[in-house]
């Protein structure tokens, strides 16, 4: 690897590269190409291929990083600067809810937004002894429904989602988490894996953008699953359907908790009003933006 003086675009080559060497020439790289997360992705990456916590990489600035080492950098450098794949897809996980998940090319990484959609769903479940009854639709990961059953250990957890390869990530994770017990996996559009079936706890974070703003989003949005990301012209043709067959699929009093853009949150919840459902409620991400509705079923 060379490093490149920034004024003369001058290229030098160290014979020995210390860890500190090598994340202030990755995060400079990163950040010329326009990465926001520049040295955290470059802390990933180094820490992954040195098979050590981002922690370790503090201690040890000083040391040298092999050849061999480089050269594994080097390419999972260039993947996530060049080809914008997004650092859990090339490291090949992603901690979410405190529990560290699998993530691949046929799932979304679960993003830290979503943790609001957990918070507001636990609170609609406040008592963490009840054998609550649990639906998320569009698992993907399995991040959401693994959040909730890890936080309420007596409820049991239907997850599911159209995709079949998504639904095998789900599963990994499911026993790599040791919840494969009481997380249980569907395939199918919308209510139609449960048809008949009423829970305590509604949960979805569906895909919600419009076609038309494919152009405009960022490049390692690519590597990601469309089906996971777009919904329709106007990224309505999931949410819309979902808050309005919910209550059908809810017991008297329980909760709908569903993600959604924050341009979309006051029509998700009119439709929860207009569905008859109760106590809507609007909750921010960690950006302060309207990110998740939540509401519960009239008794
Ligand atoms: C935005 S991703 C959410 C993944 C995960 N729950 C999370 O929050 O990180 C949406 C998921 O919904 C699934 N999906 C899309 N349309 C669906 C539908 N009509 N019914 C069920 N799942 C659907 C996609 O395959 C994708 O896995």
């Amino acid at each position: 690897m060379s490093a490149i003086t920034p004024s003369s675009n001058t290229v030098t080559t160290l014979t020995t590269w210390t860890i500190l060497d090598l994340l202030q020439w990755t995060q400079k790289y990163f950040a010329e190409k326009g990465i926001d997360t520049a040295r955290l992705d470059a802390e990933c990456l180094l820490a992954f291929v040195l098979g050590v916590d981002r922690m370790r990489l503090y201690i040890d600035y000083e040391k040298p990083v092999g050849e061999a080492e480089r050269a594994t950098l080097r390419e999972l450098v260039r993947r996530r600067g060049t080809d914008r794949v997004p650092v859990a897809q090339i490291i090949g996980s992603k901690e979410f809810w405190s529990l560290d998940l699998r993530v691949t090319a046929d799932v979304l990484t679960p993003r830290p937004d979503t943790e609001t959609l957990v918070s507001a769903a636990l609170g609609l479940l406040p008592d963490d002894r009840a054998p609550a009854r649990i639906l998320e639709i569009g698992t993907g990961s399995g991040a959401v429904a693994l959040a909730l059953a890890s936080e309420r250990p007596r409820a049991q957890v239907v997850a599911s989602d159209v995709s079949a390869p998504a639904l095998a990530v789900a599963r990994e994770n499911a026993e790599r988490c040791g919840l494969l017990d009481r997380v249980e996996l569907r395939q199918g559009a919308l209510f139609e894996p449960v048809a008949g079936q009423r829970f305590d706890l509604v949960v979805s974070n569906p895909p919600y953008l419009a076609e038309a703003e494919r152009p405009s989003l960022a490049p390692e949005l690519a590597h990601e699953p469309d089906g996971a990301l777009f919904a329709g012209p106007q990224g309505l043709e999931v949410l819309e359907p979902l808050v309005r067959q919910a209550p059908d699929a809810l017991v008297p009093g329980g909760g709908l908790v569903v993600e959604c853009d924050p341009r979309q949150a006051d029509r998700v919840a009119g439709w929860c009003r207009e569905a008859g459902l109760l106590s809507v409620t609007k909750h921010r991400d960690l950006a302060g933006r309207d990110r998740v509705v939540a509401a519960r079923g009239g008794g």
